[in-house]
């Protein structure tokens, strides 16, 4: 039986496909990442969140990254609307909430609240600047919040990774049917290269299985295409890993670039997919040289791991050392720089882009192949 219990004590289940909808004539048009998050709240991957948040969740989670009652809770999770639409709208009336001419829910209005963004900005991304991919979000999303409970009534359509695509309450089954006890959660954006196979396979030694569980929502341009990233995923499992200790699937979230912030928060989250263990390595969520390589695992210690509900496991910035002839970290290799191969994020999209293979000991050729393909066809068809 895993032994994990979703944030709050239980699985928010949200959605009601079959329900005939309240047609209200007032609607709220969701961006991408709204859309996501509308449904990573109904199927319980945000537990115990019911809605969009209030503005007494949402303060405390921006000052003190807890809930009002509060849980730990590190990023706002809102939606936001311009001004005159918020004119349109009464609290206390439910409202559909629609993407592209389409209803996939609706919203009781408990609040309509006006949030400093500045300072949502400073604390939550640690930054004001515009630069900063999460931050541009936030100051590009319009001015005024609106929160309360939401239904789910449609599901969005994720053909691409139709396959990958299960709720907390499936992947906690799923868990039990494999017979782990512990499972170790890993939270991904790029493609798995040696370092990532090298951290989630030292953590497989110590928990019963790996639940690989990369974010394909919304990301920055230059990210690498979450569809070229399940191929390289894929063939990567064949080849390299036991098939009885590895489960795969997709987390559809916006990815927000917040470093620490977004650790807590992929933490809790694979919590309520039901992972026991969380990996956390250098600079996590982070982007650009905003956040220090290890202050993704040092916020942790805000927190107590009895009120997390998920033990993190923190690993050294990781690199093949030549003379080493391994994989390593400072912790394990006495050698220079000058015998570790380490290349970075841009680097390799660069080299990836150009058909140019990157070193063997950096990814496996496997993986390279797809991603040179795949990036390939990308283009082709731009
Ligand atoms: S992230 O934005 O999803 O964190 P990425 O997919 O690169 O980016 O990282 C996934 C996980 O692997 C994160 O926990 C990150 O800290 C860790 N990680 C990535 N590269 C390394 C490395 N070379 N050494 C140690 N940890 C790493």
């Amino acid at each position: 039986m895993v032994e994990s219990v979703p944030h709050g004590g239980k699985l928010i289940n949200r959605i009601e496909l079959d329900k005939p909808i309240d047609f209200s004539n007032h609607f709220v048009e969701l961006d991408n990442r709204a859309l996501s998050d509308l449904e990573l709240i109904a199927n319980g991957a945000y537990s115990p969140l019911e809605g969009f948040m209030v503005k007494a969740d949402y303060d405390t989670v921006v000052q003190n990254m807890r809930l009002a009652n509060g849980l730990p809770w590190s990023l706002p999770i809102t939606l936001a609307i311009d001004r005159y639409k918020a004119m349109e709208l009464d609290i206390g009336e439910t409202i559909n909430l629609i993407h592209h001419s389409t209803i996939f829910g609706v919203m009781e209005i408990k609040e309509i609240y006006f949030p400093d963004k500045r300072v949502e900005a400073e604390k939550v991304y640690r930054t004001t600047e515009n630069v900063h991919p999460g931050v541009k979000k936030l100051l590009e999303r319009p001015e005024v919040y609106i929160g309360g409970p939401i239904k789910l009534t449609k599901r969005p359509k994720n053909i691409q990774f139709e396959n990958f695509y299960l709720d907390p309450i499936q992947t906690r089954q799923m868990f039990q049917e494999l017979g782990w006890k512990t499972v170790v959660g890993f939270q991904t954006r790029n493609p798995v290269h040696r370092a990532h196979e090298y951290i989630q396979k030292s953590a497989l030694e110590i928990v019963d299985g790996l639940f690989l569980n990369p974010l394909v929502g919304e990301t920055k341009s230059d990210d690498i295409l979450g569809e070229i990233r399940m191929k390289s995923y894929q063939v990567l499992l064949e080849n390299y890993y036991p098939k009885e200790r590895v489960f795969l699937s997709v987390f559809p979230a916006a990815m927000r670039y917040a470093g620490p912030r977004e650790a807590i928060f992929h933490a809790i989250v694979r919590k309520n997919f039901g992972c026991t263990h969380f990996i956390v390595g250098r600079d996590h969520a982070g982007v650009g040289n905003y956040y220090g390589t290890y202050d993704s695992q040092k916020i942790f210690s805000h927190f107590s791991t009895e009120e997390l509900g998920i033990k993190p496991l923190f690993f050294e910035h990781s690199f093949y050392c030549k003379k080493c002839e391994n994989m390593a970290s400072e912790k394990t290799c006495p050698h220079d720089r000058e015998h570790h191969v380490i290349l970075s994020g841009t680097k390799v999209r660069g080299m990836l882009k150009n058909g140019e293979q990157p070193p063997k000991e950096f990814s496996r050729p496997e993986v390279v192949h797809i991603l040179i393909q795949g990036m390939k066809e990308v283009f082709t068809e731009k």
